[in-house]
């Protein structure tokens, strides 16, 4: 399925311990902002490397939603010893009653990328109204004065470094339209490919990402904290 990181998932740990993310700082943030608020949703947990982080601050109770089995696995594991819940489910069909006080994404369904001086969504759900009706349940899903954190990143280019155990990373972009795709690509240094993954965006620009969360019911505007999370409160 595509965006459903499965491919990858052997190697997605040493990419994104190898500077990729810097969930030390991406906690700490999470931990001022969170304040006394201990319910969090995950969305795109991935391997669990924030929660890990997040638990180690603090006793939240977490669930993490993915649809990728394998993230899943490797998250479990990381997570054994911890109350997280762990849900194999799309996003956009994950109901539920309960109330967060937060819901965060770092890198995950929905991400933030800041380019040409503009916040941007980019959102692994290539249909815009998708997105937009994610949005819309994910509000209806936080407590009154809960928040939305999506992990800012910079703007997607191509290169190619070492990472972690001799494997190499590269990443291809194209950019077309509303949709940038992403190829991550993991050899040996002989050039012998371990795994690739392809994924596709749909790309709201600074002005629709700003559109969708007030239609979504965020309150006016959002915050940009620490420069790595876009934060709307209920
Ligand atoms: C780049 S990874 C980020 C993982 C994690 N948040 C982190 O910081 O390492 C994106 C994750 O989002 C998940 N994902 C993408 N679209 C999804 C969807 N519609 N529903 C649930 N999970 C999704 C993928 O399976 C993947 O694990």
């Amino acid at each position: 399925m595509i965006n459903e990181y499965v491919e990858i998932a052997n190697y997605y740990d040493n990419l994104l311990t190898s500077g990729y993310f810097d969930f030390d700082s991406l906690s700490n943030t999470l931990y001022n902002l969170l304040g006394a608020r201990r319910k969090v949703l995950d969305i795109g947990i991935g391997t669990g490397l924030l929660t890990e982080k997040m638990l180690s601050l603090a006793n939240y109770q977490i669930v993490g939603v993915d649809f990728s089995p394998r993230m899943l696995e490797i998250a479990k594991e990381r997570l054994i010893s911890s109350d997280v819940k762990l849900i194999c489910e799309d996003i956009t069909e994950f109901e539920t009653e309960e109330k967060f006080e937060a819901i965060v994404s770092t890198g995950g369904v929905i991400c933030i990328v800041k380019e040409d001086e503009e916040y941007k969504i980019y959102s692994h759900i290539t249909e815009p109204e998708k997105s937009k009706q994610l949005l819309k349940k994910l509000h209806i899903q936080l407590d009154e004065g809960g928040f939305l954190a999506l992990g800012i990143q910079g703007s997607h280019t191509n290169y190619k470094k070492e990472i972690k155990d001799e494997i190499f990373y590269e990443q291809k972009i194209k950019k077309e339209g509303n949709y940038v795709d992403k190829w991550y690509v993991f050899s040996e240094a002989n050039g012998e490919i371990k795994s690739e993954q392809f994924c596709r965006f749909y790309v709201f620009d600074g002005r629709q990402t700003t559109q969708a969360l007030i239609d979504a019911g965020f309150k006016q505007g959002f915050q940009i904290i620490d420069d790595k999370f876009l934060v709307s409160y209920k």
